[in-house]
């Protein structure tokens, strides 16, 4: 399953020499959402300024169907985006404006709520394994009413290419080594990598220094170099989340693990507007929240 890069793209390196440090590890917090999924919430509502323009980021993984069978059957949202990324396992998507995609392994869902919809996401599968991220990306104020949209990027269609240390990277938004990903946002400027490095290899990736950023580690660990020097790196365990310090002067970040890892690698442009979140409506004020509300108990949403 490579697609790899496009026919007409040559893999770039990407200079890093001021990388930035881990400014905090944060643990996912065990809950569980839709009709009793057991996940992990890695990207909480505190961090939502911070990681501004990301509002969560959940990461599930488990073999034991009880724990994602029941799925999550209908609900709303409004407000912002939805991006699935399904390492393993199979997901059935439907949704009120008639859209419907089986999201599988490897493969990416792209949803822009806008304006609302209602969908439902179920397993389409009673046993083996279930792996996956969900990120909400945040809509700028003057879109966030826009018509919803959606796509499924299947894992064939995923750019993807290898460093020649051997690094996978899968570009799922943004651009890396001069590979641009499935998707991009004006605003924005999601990038957002699934890294594969293998033991004792590096990857740097340059990025904007006004931009949030984060990693997470979900197999091995990592660490992450800071501008001093190699012995300052900060070790990233699996399951952490490694939010990057925002210096003005770091021009990107360098990842490396001893024994091997994979992780996300998530970037954006902050939108600096006011957040307030209800459930699965993310608005700039409390009143646009209660429009919300009111428009999904009278149907307007479906
Ligand atoms: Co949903």
């Amino acid at each position: 399953m490579t697609v790899a890069i496009p026919p007409n793209v040559s893999l770039q390196a990407e200079v890093v020499t001021r990388p930035r440090a881990v400014d905090r590890l944060v643990v996912g917090q065990a809950t569980t959402d839709g009709d009793g999924v057991k996940l992990t919430r890695v990207l909480t509502q505190d961090l939502q300024q911070r990681l501004d323009p990301f509002l969560m980021l959940d990461a599930f993984g488990s073999d034991d169907a009880q724990d994602y069978i029941g799925g999550f059957p209908d609900h709303p949202h409004r407000g912002f985006e939805t991006v699935t990324y399904m390492v393993a396992g199979r997901m059935r998507h439907r949704d009120s404006a008639g859209n419907e995609g089986l999201l599988q392994n490897g493969g990416v869902q792209w949803m822009t709520a806008g304006r609302g919809l209602i969908h439902s996401e179920l397993p389409e599968q009673e046993e083996g394994l279930m792996e996956g991220f969900q990120l909400w990306l945040n809509l700028p104020a003057d879109r966030k009413l826009c018509e919803p949209w959606y796509r499924d990027i299947q894992s064939s269609e995923l750019p993807e290419f290898t460093t020649p240390d051997g690094v996978k990277v899968r570009v799922i938004a943004g651009l890396s080594h001069g590979v641009p990903g499935a998707e991009q946002r004006e605003r924005t400027e999601p990038l957002y990598l699934d890294v594969h490095l293998p033991p004792g290899a590096s990857l740097a990736q340059a990025i904007p220094a006004g931009h949030n950023a984060f990693v997470y580690v979900y197999r091995g660990e990592v660490t992450v170099a800071g501008e001093a020097n190699a012995a300052d790196a900060t070790a990233v365990p699996r399951g952490h989340m490694g939010v990057l310090e925002n210096s003005a002067s770091a021009d990107g970040v360098i990842v490396h693990s001893a024994a091997g890892a994979q992780l996300l690698l998530i970037a954006g442009r902050p939108l600096r507007e006011p957040i307030v979140q209800y459930g699965p409506f993310v608005m700039n004020r409390k009143e646009e929240i209660i429009q919300a509300v009111d428009d999904y108990r009278a149907g307007r949403l479906a």
